[in-house]
């Protein structure tokens, strides 16, 4: 039986989705182009109904957008990363402000709360995750395709620090020496203050050569650390610094793999906004601490308790507070506040909180925070739902939302960090 053709057609393209897609109206129906932007008419081909619209996959640009830009990466289109390119300044801004607006109006907040994004530089990003896989002509390095599998050898990555990429044409040379054919392998790049962390993840046991051949590049390229994690064991293979992340002045052990923000300027942005909206006040929670991005910052004025599930991160926190000077305490807890967020009466001793949990929010915590009596909460989030979710949770609580400052530190494309500030204001006595 002849396979049915897609239904073709032509569309106006007037507003950008939450994930970037260009968005048209056919018939009523919202219909989704990635690649299309307001002002472009567009040729499409229907690929799939969803529960809210039609998607489609963008044929031909009949008429451009005059916002529409020459991308500069030699890789955009394939590459899955930055897919938002194409887009001027002006207009990529202005749906970083709206994708935030148009989240919080959903549950019924005001658009007039949102500031201006802070939209890190390019260049900057410090941390990436590339796919490797060993091919008869060498080493294919780089990201994904969109929704793919499939890497994209990356040459050239605008977006990232250049100590890196300045790395992947060297990466490439040494694991086509130490990968068998069609070996995967996941290398994690990280500039941290004592130079460049790298974890390589490859189901192979290391050989004296192969380890000479890590130690050879270690030294060459002067990588801070460098380990090899070979299924669930972790080799630290050449370790000439240890790699340490610099907040407010106390130097943090990293340990492999544990989160840190994704930029120097996107963090500083964030703790900015952070200690402004705790300044003043006295003791603060800082929940889902990490390895204390907020926590040293913060106890420069404040006696600072730092909340974690990672148990490895929350050590590395605790052994820099130990021999960290000239800041307040810093009490360190292991606790999984999903299980077992902080009650309202345990966070009742506290002035300010501050959370930033995963992508998926802190609903129970949030329910807890709802109750307290803590006068002002700050929450850091990556994913404009969840945040909005929560915000929704605490204001019915009594919390007036006072701003709302997105910090896009993942430049061309649709993750984003916010920081939304809660104010309760002390019942009389
Ligand atoms: C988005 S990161 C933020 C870390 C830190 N605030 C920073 O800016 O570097 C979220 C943190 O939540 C931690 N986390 C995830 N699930 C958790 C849980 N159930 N309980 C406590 N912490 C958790 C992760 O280990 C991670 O450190």
């Amino acid at each position: 039986m002849a396979k049915r053709q897609p239904e073709m057609f032509e569309l106006e393209i007037t507003s950008l989705g939450a994930q970037g897609d260009g968005v048209g109206e056919r018939d009523g129906v919202p219909v989704f182009v990635s690649g299309a932007m307001p002002g472009d008419t567009v040729q499409v081909a229907a690929r799939e109904t969803r529960r809210n619209g039609i998607y489609t996959e963008l044929i031909d640009i009949t008429e451009n957008s005059p916002g529409r830009i020459k991308p500069e990466c030699a890789h955009f289109g394939a590459c899955g990363g930055c897919q938002l390119q194409f887009l001027s300044d002006d207009v990529y801004q202005a749906w970083v402000k709206d994708r935030t607006a148009m989240a919080l109006a959903h549950h019924g907040f005001d658009a007039s709360l949102v500031a201006d994004p802070i939209i890190t530089p390019k260049a900057s990003r410090r941390r990436v995750a590339m796919k490797a896989l060993r091919v008869a002509s060498g080493v294919v390095l780089g990201f994904n395709e969109r929704q793919s599998h499939q890497i994209v050898d990356v040459k050239a990555c605008p977006v990232t620090r250049p100590e890196l990429t300045g790395l992947f044409d060297p990466l490439r040379k040494l694991l086509s020496g130490l990968l068998d054919q069609r070996m995967a392998a996941t290398v994690h790049l990280t500039m941290t203050a004592s130079g460049v962390d790298i974890l390589i993840e490859a189901a192979k046991e290391l050989d004296l050569a192969a380890r000479e051949s890590l130690v050879e590049f270690a030294n060459y390229h002067d990588i801070a650390a460098l380990h090899w994690q070979d299924q669930g064991f972790l080799d630290p293979v050449a370790i000439r610094r240890e790699a340490v992340m610099d907040f407010a002045g106390a130097k943090v052990p990293l340990p492999p793999a544990a989160f840190i923000q994704a930029s120097d300027e996107g963090e500083a942005a964030l703790v900015r906004v952070v200690t402004e909206a705790c300044a003043g006040l006295g003791r603060v929670a800082d929940l889902f601490c990490g390895i204390g991005t907020f926590s040293f910052p913060l106890a420069k004025e404040h006696q600072v308790l730092a909340v974690e599930g990672a148990k490895n991160a929350l050590d590395a926190l605790q052994g820099a507070a130990n021999f960290a000077s000239g800041f307040k305490q810093i009490v360190a807890k292991h606790r999984d506040l999903f299980r077992r967020p902080l009650s309202a009466k345990e966070l009742e001793m506290f002035d300010a909180v501050v959370f930033d949990p995963p992508r998926a929010g802190a609903k129970d915590q949030v329910a807890e925070l709802a109750k307290s009596t803590v006068q002002r909460v700050v929450a850091v989030s990556c994913n404009p739902n969840t945040f909005s979710r929560d915000a929704r949770t605490l204001a019915d609580g009594g919390y007036r939302l006072e701003s709302v400052q997105p910090v896009d530190q993942f430049l061309w494309s649709p993750h984003m960090e916010l920081v939304g500030v809660f104010t309760k204001d002390r019942k009389p006595e």
